[in-house]
């Protein structure tokens, strides 16, 4: 089962696991630049809960597509940074524009007014979904920055999160369920 959920600092583990699992490629993709695995540890150490949001893909149980978002309210109060992972094997199957579409949502109930997110010249993909999302584009010095411009909340987004939310909770029962051990055979 595909389960999208908000991450929790305890899936601090999992998130580092899933940055880890991604391709040489796919990692300088995310972080236009080159990391190591231990720059990846130390860069998911660094991660202040307070200012992130973040929301994940969990197929069968395993983070497999995660949409990071970085606030800094004081210096750029309403505007957020996004970056989105997903790993090799998922991709292309809707996983990063469905962490997307509900970290949007959950960004909009925050008040953040613009997401900005930047990516290399050559991601088509990531340039689409932002495309999708109704945001624009602009080529600076080698990289493309993509801006989404997100409204107030309302009575709609607020329920939608809500609805995510609960939706999350009981396919992550169910998903939880269906993993366990097969049931005996009953007693003849
Ligand atoms: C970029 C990335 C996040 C996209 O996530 P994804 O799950 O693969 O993407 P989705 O399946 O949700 O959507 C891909 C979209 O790009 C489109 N697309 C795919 N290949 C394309 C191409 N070569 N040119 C243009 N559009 C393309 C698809 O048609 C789809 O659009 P649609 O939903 O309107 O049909 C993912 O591939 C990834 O993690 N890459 C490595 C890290 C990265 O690049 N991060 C972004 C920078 S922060």
């Amino acid at each position: 089962m595909t389960v999208y959920r908000k991450l929790l600092p305890t899936d601090l583990n999992a998130y580092r696991d899933h940055l880890l699992r991604l391709s040489a490629n796919d990692r300088y993709a995310r972080f236009c630049g080159f990391k190591t695995d231990e720059a990846i540890v130390g860069y998911c150490r660094g991660i202040d809960w307070r200012f992130t949001i973040m929301v994940g893909c969990f197929v069968r149980g395993e983070l497999r597509a995660v949409a990071e978002l970085r606030t800094e309210p004081k210096v750029w109060p309403g505007e957020g940074e996004l970056a989105v992972s997903v790993e090799p094997g998922f991709q292309n199957q809707g996983l990063g524009s469905g962490v997307i579409q509900r970290i949007l949502t959950v960004a909009r109930n925050r008040t953040v007014r613009r997401l900005v997110l930047i990516c290399l010249i050559s991601n088509r993909r990531m340039q689409a979904i932002v495309r999708k999302f109704l945001g624009n584009l602009e080529s600076e010095c080698g990289e493309v920055i993509g801006r989404i411009e997100l409204p107030w909340p309302n009575q709609m987004s607020l329920l939608q999160e809500a609805l995510d939310s609960g939706t999350a909770m009981v396919n992550g029962m169910f998903d939880q369920w269906s993993g366990g051990p097969e049931p005996e055979p009953a007693a003849a």
